[in-house]
């Protein structure tokens, strides 16, 4: 059992900041020290904890990304990065846990959906996983699972109103997957597009010859999520079940979570960074690189980020995952030229997330607090995984970064970690990154040093919605 105590840094969560050191014993968090109390002297004195130095860096809780894809087959491929690479790209990015999307099979089980993903992960990440359920056919036999899943530490699954005949539920469908929810304690996530409506935009588009990848953000209309956003939390208010819609990108439907919240509905989103980094400019960059925006829901006109940044300050948006769903723009993200709608929908962004966030720290749009709370501390509450994960306090699991907020780096496709040949934000200067990073008590990456190894991640069997308690 290794003792490691971190000292002299600024401990940040999403309640407090105080000078203190931090005692690990073994995997877990035992003890914070102020300065000057003796603790971590007497912690220290027997010469056998490890001391890392701390002074001048915050200490914060490993973030928790509740959104990520790793190896999903999707538009005719597989997202690029493995368990193996995502999970390890996800640690040099201060990223301790993953909450990744087991699917149900065409016809198949949600049994079945979660074994075939549980054999993709044993024994290969870097960090600790989680699992949420897609749930692409919603029949009796699936409908009754869900109390199964949630017993085994699955405890949320996801819909979409979009993709009609691949992944698409209807209303109906919606409507008793809902309710089933409010009965098992199971949160449902909702992908919010109309798709059916979608669907005629992209026939429509390509029958003009507009093939290009900027016209996958015009099909898919900001309206169209809006309306989905309305008609799911209508449907969830209905079952009177929760509602957490993921990838949220318009002002139109952060406008439809906030109106229910402020009515005392229990919807809760999340955004992304690429919602608050990017735009459509990004889509329209010419000969086909748009492509390697292309995700859904779509990148939107710049005005948008406003009210995203908005949202992520009032808490109408209360979680920041990254939708991590990498394809390489050789060999995958090509397989839409000549039709935008061919074009592998998802963007890389596990690695980088915590850094991006962190530079609206630095220009004051959100407070230090506010950046653990979105990308660790809400993440791990709303999917039952709090106080283990998302915090720093006695008895959590030491997933602990040493972040320099100083550290100045520049996002590229050269130095990542994450197994896609591009990067969204290729040449951006970013000021903070994970110096050394902790899983469960112990160090992965150090220094420009990654020293875990595949199969250091454990499966977490996640408690239900903790954001209602
Ligand atoms: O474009 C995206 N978001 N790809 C991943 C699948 C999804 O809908 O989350
Ligand atoms: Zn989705
Ligand atoms: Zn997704
Ligand atoms: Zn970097």
């Amino acid at each position: 059992m290794t003792r490691t105590l971190i000292r002299g840094g600024l401990v940040v969560t999403a309640t407090d900041e105080i000078a203190a050191d931090v005692l690990i014993d073994g995997e877990q968090v035992v003890a914070l020290a102020t300065p000057g109390s003796g603790l971590a002297e007497a912690f220290a004195s027997d010469g056998t904890a490890t001391v890392l130095d701390a002074t001048g860096r915050y200490v914060i809780p490993g973030g928790v990304d509740a959104h990520t894809h790793m190896e999903m087959p999707f538009g005719g491929t597989v997202a690029a990065d493995t368990f193996e690479t995502g999970t390890r790209a996800a640690a040099w990015g201060g990223t301790t846990t993953i909450v990744d999307f087991a699917i149900q099979p065409a016809g198949g089980s949600l049994r079945e959906g979660l074994d075939t993903w549980h054999a993709k992960a044993e024994s290969r990440c870097a960090i600790d996983y989680a699992f949420h359920m897609i749930m692409s056919d919603v029949t009796e036999a699936s409908l009754k699972e869900m109390e199964t899943l949630v017993g085994a530490g699955v405890t949320s699954f996801k819909l979409f109103m979009a993709y009609p005949g691949v992944l698409y539920s209807d209303d109906g469908k919606v409507l008793r997957a809902l309710q089933r929810g409010a009965d098992t304690g199971g949160l449902i996530m909702m992908h919010a597009e109309n798709g059916i409506a979608i669907d005629v935009l992209v026939e429509q588009a390509l029958a003009r010859g507009n093939t290009d990848p900027r016209y996958h953000g015009e099909v898919r209309h900001a309206l169209l999520e809006a309306e989905a956003t309305n008609r799911a939390i209508q449907l969830a208010r209905v079952a009177g079940a929760p509602i957490y819609i993921v990838h949220l990108s318009a002002t139109e439907a952060l406008a439809e979570v906030t109106q229910a919240r402020d009515a005392g509905v229990n919807a809760f989103a999340e955004t992304c960074p690429q919602y608050l980094f990017l735009s459509v400019d990004d889509l329209a960059r010419p000969d086909f690189e748009g492509a390697k925006y292309v995700c859904s829901t779509p990148l939107r006109p710049a005005e948008h980020q406003a009210a995203l940044w908005r949202g992520l300050r009032t808490d109408d948006l209360s979680v920041v995952s990254t939708d991590h769903c990498p394809f390489c723009f050789t060999g995958q993200k090509d397989l839409g030229v000549g039709d935008f709608s061919k074009i592998p929908n998802g963007v890389p962004g596990v690695e980088t997330r915590m850094d991006l966030l962190h530079q609206a720290v630095l220009d004051g749009r959100i407070g230090r607090r506010r950046w653990i709370e979105i990308a660790c501390a809400t993440p791990a509450r709303m999917f039952g995984l709090y106080p283990r994960k998302g915090t720093i306090a006695p008895g959590s699991d030491a997933d602990v970064v040493i972040y320099d907020p100083a550290a100045v780096h520049v996002l590229s496709a050269r130095t990542h970690h994450m197994a896609v040949d591009y990067s969204c934000y290729e040449g951006r200067p970013v000021t903070g990154r994970a110096e050394t990073v902790l899983s469960r008590g112990r160090v992965i990456v150090d220094g420009g040093q990654y020293l875990g190894s595949a199969g250091d991640g454990c499966f977490l069997r996640r408690d239900t919605c903790q954001a209602l308690r």
